[in-house]
């Protein structure tokens, strides 16, 4: 027997031997809260061959799909587009409106709030935290002491994550974003890379200045994208701004996006996918899009209470995005693992000190009711061969079946 032939017997019986029948192989369902799901209509626009990107074919798609992602920021002010991954989009929304020394208050409850900080820091600005434990919301209450407290309109930006994806929490940004404006000078920036195309960020209602995302999150694409939209108070603030920037500087992508172009090649291919991407969000219409979250998040969350297992995110400030579960005296990664290898379904550890102790059930993009259903019956399934189910067999899929029903 060769070598080649010897490793693929070797490989269809450990298959077998774990339950994966040859069968199966690729169709692996991912329930993280990023990469999420490609429809075929998107993954089928980004396989045609690339076209040049200072051609009117191609300008024609820049403009296009400016005015689509408008609609979806609920904006009528830029989005930029920038080759590179939601921190591109983090980091470009500090280095465009502040300066070295600036004062601001940073929200950090978790991960991606602890990214803000860094970054922060990273640029020289003095950085007031304003923190929650890991799985519980930011105080708004606390925002807006602080910037009552700051007479001298020190603060320059408050910057928090919407959607906290560590803990599955969503913050209040609608309140803060108020504080804010009160204050009068500071700018929110918000993180929205896991909220953005699962939950409502009315960007000029809300008076949001800087929204960060990135394309494979709600916008039910592959990673390579990232998004900045800029209020016209952040493109003041850009004129004064003196941080160190040259790939990130948003100055350029305003100008050449004002004629349907970009500073530097763009990810073609990936633009043809956001087009198509926008097209289907279109079609199902915004609230239609945060519904369906919704309704996941509630099938999700009934789903793991009635299995006996806690939800990590305070109560009633789950994310539409994401579910964390923290199933007390059961190792997380084990089911998790155990989840992937019976069923390929591939869920989401929990990050830093929570590895081992959460879980997480993304669903967020192109994930429709039967995800969520086979996610759930795919952990109780698992959790009954581990001898570890908490209730009776069959709960927790009756009650996501009855969330989803309701
Ligand atoms: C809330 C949040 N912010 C920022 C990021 C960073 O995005 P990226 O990994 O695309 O740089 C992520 C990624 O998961 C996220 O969930």
């Amino acid at each position: 027997m060769t070598a080649d032939r010897q490793s693929k017997v070797q490989d269809h019986f450990l298959r077998w031997w774990i339950g994966i029948s040859e069968a199966v192989q690729d169709k692996l369902t991912l329930m993280i809260p990023g990469p999420t799901p490609v429809p075929e209509t998107v993954l089928k626009a980004m396989g045609r061959h690339p076209i040049g990107h200072r051609s009117g074919e191609f300008q024609d798609v820049v403009k296009r799909t400016t005015e689509q992602l408008r609609w979806l920021h609920q904006t009528s002010g830029d989005v930029l587009v920038i080759t590179g991954s939601g921190t591109a989009a983090m980091e470009a929304g500090i280095i465009n409106t502040l300066s070295r020394g600036d004062k601001v208050l940073c929200g950090d409850n978790g991960k991606f709030g602890e990214r803000w900080v860094k970054v922060a820091r990273a640029y020289g600005l003095d950085v007031e935290v304003i923190k929650a434990e890991w799985g519980q919301p930011l105080d708004p209450e606390a925002f807006r002491a602080a910037l009552e407290a700051d007479s001298a309109k020190a603060i320059r930006a408050v910057i928090l994550t919407h959607s906290e994806t560590s803990t599955g929490v969503i913050n209040d940004l609608e309140t803060i974003s108020g504080h804010v404006r009160a204050h009068g000078s500071a700018l929110t920036i918000a993180d929205c890379v896991t909220s953005l195309g699962a939950s409502n960020v009315p960007m000029d209602a809300w008076g949001l200045d800087v929204v960060a995302s990135g394309s494979q999150k709600g916008y039910m694409m592959p990673p390579g994208l990232s998004f900045v939209a800029m209020s016209e108070r952040a493109w003041q603030a850009y004129d004064r701004s003196d941080l160190p920037k040259f790939y990130l500087d948003l100055g350029p992508y305003r100008k050449t996006a004002a004629k349907n172009s970009n500073p530097f090649t763009p990810a073609v291919n990936l633009y043809f996918a956001l087009e198509a991407a926008l097209e289907m969000m279109q079609a199902e219409g915004l609230e239609a899009i945060f519904t369906r979250h919704a309704r996941h998040r509630a099938a999700a969350q009934a789903g793991m209470k009635a299995m006996g297992l806690p939800l990590y995110a305070a109560e009633g400030y789950g994310s539409p995005a994401i579910t964390a579960v923290a199933p007390d005296g059961i190792d997380a990664e084990h089911l998790r693992k155990a989840v992937k290898e019976r069923f390929d379904i591939l869920l989401a550890g929990g990050q830093d000190h929570l590895k081992g102790k959460v879980f997480r059930i993304g669903h967020l993009g192109f994930v429709c009711d039967r995800d969520v259903l086979t996610a759930v019956a795919a952990i109780e399934s698992t959790l009954d061969a581990l001898g570890l189910h908490k209730t009776s067999m069959g709960s927790g899929v009756a009650a996501t079946a009855a969330a989803l029903a309701a």
